[in-house]
């Protein structure tokens, strides 16, 4: 972006609306994404993950030349305390980019991922071919001290269709925020040399999915 760094930082539906992506840093206080961090590695601990595949229904795969992230779904029912406050959170989001780009987001499905060292995640689009389901993709990082040589950057071209020309690198470090239009902008994960946290997930819409 071309704005001086003293310029405020538009809220996030703002952002989002002008340039379809928006990267807010200390979005979660860092007590409260410790202690998600500390769930994400509690629930790695116990088994509760599964890799991450590429595709829908008969379509799946696991993929290891794509992707190589390991996911634990969150549960709404199961949820603990601090996952049921960052959901509200997201809640609160969803109603405010409704309001602002009325796109009639009614849910958000979201998971834990893990990148072991070496992961990464080629680019791709969010959204599934042929469906309408994810439309706002939101990832919060749980990683404490992450420095440039550890890798594992989110790399997010800004032109919507394109993998190539400008793009955004974001360091996936504790309480920051990136959420983006799903159907639009490709993005990769860089590798990672340290394990990587996320919560990733996405505001849908209503429909046959
Ligand atoms: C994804 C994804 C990016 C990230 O899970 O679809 O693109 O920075 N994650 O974790
Ligand atoms: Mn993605």
């Amino acid at each position: 972006m071309n704005s001086p760094p003293s310029a405020p930082t538009p809220p996030l539906a703002d952002q989002l609306e002008t340039t379809g992506w928006a990267i807010v840093p200390n979005f979660l206080d860092p007590a409260e994404c410790r202690r998600l961090a500390a769930e994400c590695l509690a629930t790695w601990d116990d088994g509760g993950f599964r890799r991450a595949g590429v595709g829908r229904g008969e379509q799946r795969a696991i993929r290891e030349d794509i992707r190589r992230d390991h996911v634990c779904w969150l549960d709404e029912a199961a949820a603990t305390p601090a996952q049921q406050r960052y959901l509200a959170r997201l809640d609160e989001l969803r109603l405010e980019i409704n309001r602002r780009l009325f796109l009639g987001l009614f849910a958000f499905e979201g998971h834990f991922a893990i990148y072991p060292p070496g992961g990464f995640y080629k680019a791709h689009l969010d959204r599934h071919q042929g469906t309408l389901d994810r439309v706002v993709t939101a990832i919060l990082y749980l990683n404490e001290d992450w420095h440039g040589d550890d890798g594992g950057q989110l790399r997010l071209w800004t032109t919507p269709g394109a993998t190539d020309g400008p793009f955004e690198q974001v360091e996936p470090r504790l309480g920051t925020l990136v959420t983006f239009l799903a159907g639009d902008h490709w993005h990769e994960v860089l590798p990672a040399r340290r394990e990587r946290m996320s919560i990733t997930g996405w505001f849908r819409v209503r429909g046959p999915g």
